[in-house]
């Protein structure tokens, strides 16, 4: 097994980039170079996982059809219509383990994707039937679990992305104990 050889960039670039992850909904036309993609794809691939169990296997969905297709599964999936691309993780299992683990590789991938300057966004699919629809577009063999995809592309700055309720964040306060819990008790 090979190991990523790139030196990490200094933290004064690095964390604000962590912070200002945020899911994009509007995508200009413009197509991700394939390279980048194998980029994102391979950085993904080096998420940890429960035992190193890497329990996924990656679809990538360039076809604008198929995309627009996925797009009409989910209850908010909708915004896959407009990716350049698609990144269908298929889950061998679907256990909380799974679930952290996939939630890992999504995370990593968009960082990734932000990095190399695109937008990106979980589009989830919600249902048995959703995810009996997806398996069947792409193939997918009924064992196997596609609960998300990342969508990618170069975000359409001229649109808001989300909602106002979809914005902002819990105050720091609210969500942070030190040393000791002091959070709602109930
Ligand atoms: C498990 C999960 C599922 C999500 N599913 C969708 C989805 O189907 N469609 C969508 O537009 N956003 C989806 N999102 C994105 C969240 O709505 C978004 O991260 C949240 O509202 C905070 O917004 P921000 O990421 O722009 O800060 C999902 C996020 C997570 C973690």
């Amino acid at each position: 097994m090979s190991t990523p050889t790139e030196p990490a960039p200094s933290s004064d670039e690095f964390l604000p980039e962590l912070r200002a992850l945020r899911q994009s909904r509007f995508f200009t036309d413009r197509p991700v170079p394939r390279e980048d993609l194998e980029r994102i794809l391979d950085i993904a691939r080096w998420t940890g996982s429960a035992k190193n169990s890497q329990p996924w296997h990656l679809v990538v969905v360039e076809d604008r059809e198929t995309n627009a297709e996925l797009a009409t599964y989910g209850a908010f999936t909708q915004f896959l219509a407009g990716v350049a691309a698609s990144i269908v993780i298929v889950l061998d299992g679907d256990g909380r383990s799974q679930a952290y683990d996939e939630g890992r590789l999504s995370e990593r991938a968009m960082l990734a994707a932000a990095h190399l300057g695109l937008g990106s966004g979980t589009a989830w699919f919600g249902t048995s039937e959703a995810r009996a629809q997806v398996r069947e577009l792409l193939g997918i063999p009924e064992h196997l679990h596609p609960y998300s995809a990342v969508g990618l592309g170069y975000t359409d700055a001229s649109r808001a992305q989300a909602a106002p309720a979809l914005r902002g964040r819990k105050p720091f306060e609210e969500i942070v104990s030190w040393g000791r819990y002091s959070g709602p008790a109930t």
